[in-house]
């Protein structure tokens, strides 16, 4: 994080501007697992500019897409350690380590972004309180980049019948496994970085995340329907190490905390606009929108009935319902 490390990574990576790294007090490597065209990358250009501005300078953000790091789940476990700082990444994929954000991914406590976007605010301090415990890491602010929408390549799927004997791909959380269990089908867990060529080699037949995901991804190359099963919303905390917080001084803490909530508030705008052009691109490249499930009371129904059996692993019945009341009561007063 401070200057000394910083000179090796940019003596490795040599694609800074080295003006701005030597002059900088403070170096904070971000990695997230998205390509360039992608939301969360705007984001976080976003929060690189906040930071520089609010700091005058003093800290610096490296960004690094398309897990040039290391997939999502292993950077958590680097930034835990504070050998790299700060981290961009879906919920699902912080879930093993920091079971509590599950809160966020109970199928279809949402209806409207603007709705998670209320409820991820209001938890974001509460959620803190026991992410530095369970997984040394803060969030700074939380991404969203609308619901998660099914793609398959072998089949539209229409109903629930449609599912079976399709391989798709889940994020290895539990909640997303258990989920495509009661949807009856075993889904397959895999890594992010690994979810195109396995697409590709027709490994798996689909795969689930928002629309724009599948633009940046070029999933329309390997993928020929979207169902808007919109039963969970890609939120992505921005988070950082909190040994390397803690070590920062106060007016540089403020100053990320700032940033972090502004770049997300941008991030979630942007993302909210691109999901329709998404919708017309993806039409244009071939794919067919088949729209929501016609059986769409039956997927809701078998996943929320779910909800009870997530609680353990999401940080226990207690913090599963405080977390509830504060996202319902978030949600009423403005979402
Ligand atoms: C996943 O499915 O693992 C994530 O949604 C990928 C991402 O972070 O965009």
């Amino acid at each position: 994080m401070f200057k000394k490390a910083m000179i090796g990574a940019v003596a490795a990576a040599a694609i800074f501007s080295t003006t701005a790294a030597w002059a900088a007090e403070y170096t904070l490597r971000l990695s997230h697992g998205d390509n360039e065209a992608n939301p969360t990358h705007k984001g976080a250009v976003k929060f690189q500019e906040l930071v520089n501005e609010y700091t005058n300078g003093r800290v610096q953000v490296q960004i690094y897409p398309a897990n040039q790091l290391g997939s999502e789940e292993e950077v958590a476990q680097s930034v835990r350690m504070g050998s790299i700082e700060t981290e961009i990444l879906y919920t699902g994929n912080l879930v093993p380590l920091a079971p509590s954000a599950g809160v966020m991914m109970l199928p279809y406590a949402f209806t409207t972004s603007q709705q998670a976007w209320a409820a991820m605010d209001a938890l974001q301090e509460p959620l803190n309180e026991r992410l530095v415990k369970e997984a040394g890491v803060r969030v700074l602010g939380y991404f969203e980049k609308g619901f998660r929408v099914l793609t398959t390549s072998r089949k539209p799927v229409e109903t629930l019948e449609d599912l079976k004997g399709l391989k798709i791909r889940v994020s290895p959380n539990k909640i997303a496994i258990d989920t495509f269990k009661a949807w009856g089908i075993d889904p397959i867990p895999m890594a992010w970085s690994e979810v195109f060529p396995a697409l590709q080699q027709r490994v798996i037949d689909g795969q689930e995340n928002p629309y724009t995901t599948s633009i940046s991804s070029k999933f329309y190359e390997v993928q020929n329907y979207i169902t808007e099963i919109h039963y969970m919303i890609w939120s992505g905390p921005l988070i950082i190490s909190e040994r390397v917080y803690q070590r920062l001084p106060a007016d540089i803490q403020e100053a990320l905390n700032r940033a972090g909530r502004e770049a997300a508030d941008y991030q979630r705008q942007v993302a909210y606009e691109e999901t329709e052009a998404a919708k017309k691109e993806l039409v244009e490249r071939g794919m067919t929108l088949v729209g929501p499930p016609k059986d769409e009371e039956k997927w809701q129904e078998a996943a929320r009935a779910l909800w009870p059996s997530f609680y353990d692993s999401i940080g226990g019945r207690e913090w599963a319902e405080q977390a509830q009341k504060i996202m319902e009561e978030a949600i009423q007063s403005g979402g």
